[in-house]
């Protein structure tokens, strides 16, 4: 039988991304190889996101982009994974004839089976149960990269937000072990990666579901151990239960980088108790206050929604007000977006998409402003920059992070050999910073 072919989408978060590089992982060794061209591919997947309703409609536009494809070649495989396969299930299939296969978030080891049933008996399946077993092989995980690596910790949310999908489209709350967290990493290290960024909906709560006794700042402290590995980050902290343990931990392990995600979402304690998310501003003030006093250098980043139902002029003055106390290195800003089934969509006081939109572009020009000041302030400094490889614009260029995670394009400028740098940590002085990101010159090597 000839070599197959898999073209593979991926939208969404990291966890998606993971998710993908699992999907490629279980495919290659079932002899089908990925893809870039959709034209010539035997298999299709599209990896999905639900989180907001544009990315769910994204679903249904790039599917109909297929349906020519599918005309020209029948035996083409079209495959839907990700949140939206998850929550929709057969609906997909009813909706979208020229789908194959849906399949969940839950279930991505049974993948090179359905495909297998697909090809002999032209099946149309949709299954979206839960597997017993949601961990793969992490040795037949096929990573995108070569220096950093995703190693999710948990699975799923239980935290139930009121207008988040989340919960629905990766289930209940579950900690992966010790042991097989552990071993993924020693196999990265082993192969050379020197960065690894633990993932889950809120890393806080790692193994209170196990009974092994473990929790996150334990866990962080055991691959903190890990030679070979260099730096260690994770998303997303829940503020709701970032503790004391954590910010010490932090501070001591000298892998974990100075860099936390804490998703604030609003500056209003209405707003925050209509969320559901089980803290105040106050008390998310008190703790950003003591990770600045534990790590000075932190760089810290959220997310934010404006829009909720209900936001008044003055919940929205509180967001702005809390943003600029927190002064965050950068945000990720959202329009609320009604989900269905969350109970903020049921909310009656929804908001209007221009009064949403003017708070949009207001809090926007608002953290740029914060975020240039800030990216400035490195202006001169050394720092230390792991390589990652290539910049993607420019082939002449390197590219890389500080510990703080901002980006850093590198000329490669001196006699330093590009491909002798990739996954070292060098020490860079930064010599412009932009909104997006800093360029520097290397100035010295660390190992
Ligand atoms: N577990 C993470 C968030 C994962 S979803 C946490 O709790 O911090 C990533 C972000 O998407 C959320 O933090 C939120 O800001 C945004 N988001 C989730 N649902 C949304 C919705 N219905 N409309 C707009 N933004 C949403
Ligand atoms: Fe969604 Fe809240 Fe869970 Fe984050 S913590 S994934 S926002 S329900
Ligand atoms: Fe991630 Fe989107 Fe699912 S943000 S968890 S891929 S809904």
């Amino acid at each position: 039988m000839s070599e197959k072919n898999l073209a593979l989408l991926t939208f969404g978060c990291q966890m998606n991304k993971y998710d993908s590089e699992k999907i490629v992982g279980l495919l290659e060794n079932s002899g089908i190889r990925l893809t870039d061209n959709l034209d010539t591919a035997d298999i299709i997947i599209l990896n999905t996101c639900s989180i907001r309703e544009k990315a769910e409609h994204k679903v249904y536009s790039q599917l109909g982009r297929l349906t020519p494809l599918k005309k020209k070649n029948p035996n083409l495989i079209i495959g839907v994974g990700g949140c939206v396969a998850q929550i929709q299930g057969k609906k997909i299939l009813q909706r979208a004839p020229q789908v194959d296969l849906v399949f969940g978030t839950l279930n991505i080891n049974k993948l090179p089976g359905f495909i297998r049933e697909i090809e002999e008996t032209s099946a149309r399946i949709s299954d979206i149960d839960s597997n017993s077993d949601i961990d793969t092989d992490s040795a037949a995980i096929k990573r995108e990269g070569a220096v950093q690596a995703w190693v999710n910790i948990m699975h799923g949310c239980d935290n139930y937000c009121s207008y988040c999908v989340v919960p629905y489209t990766r289930g209940r709350e579950k900690s992966r072990t010790r042991e097989s967290i552990l071993t993924e990493i020693r196999g990265l290290s082993e192969k050379g990666f020197k960065e690894v960024t633990l993932l889950g909906q809120n890393v806080n709560s790692y193994g209170s579901d196990l009974s092994e006794g473990i929790d996150f700042p334990d866990l962080l402290s055991l691959i903190d151990k890990i030679e070979g590995i260099k730096r260690i980050r994770f998303i997303t902290s829940h503020p709701k239960d970032l503790s004391d343990n954590l910010i010490k931990a932090m501070a001591e392990l000298p892998k974990v980088c100075e860099s936390l995600h804490l998703p604030i979402q609003s500056g209003s304690d209405s707003i925050l108790q209509n969320m559901k998310r089980g803290y105040t501003s106050g008390e998310y003030l008190k703790n950003i206050d003591k990770v600045k006093e534990a790590i000075p250098e932190i760089s810290l980043s959220s997310d934010v929604i404006v829009g909720f139902p209900g936001e008044t002029d003055e919940d929205f003055e509180k967001t702005r007000d809390i943003i600029k106390s927190v002064r965050y290195d950068g945000i990720f800003l959202f329009k609320y977006s009604p989900r269905p089934e969350t109970p903020a969509s049921e909310f009656s006081n929804q908001i209007p998409n221009d009064v949403k939109q003017a708070r949009f572009e207001n809090i926007m020009e608002l953290q740029k402003e914060i975020t240039l000041n800030k990216n400035k302030k490195l202006e001169g400094k050394i720092v230390e920059i792991l390589i990652e490889g290539n910049n993607k614009n420019d082939n002449s260029k390197l590219t890389g992070r500080t510990r703080t995670n901002k980006l850093v394009t590198i000329p490669t400028e001196g006699g330093f050999k590009k491909e002798d740098l990739t996954g070292k940590l060098i020490d860079v002085k930064i010599t412009r910073a932009n909104l997006y990101g800093l360029e520097g010159i290397i100035v010295g090597s660390r190992q």
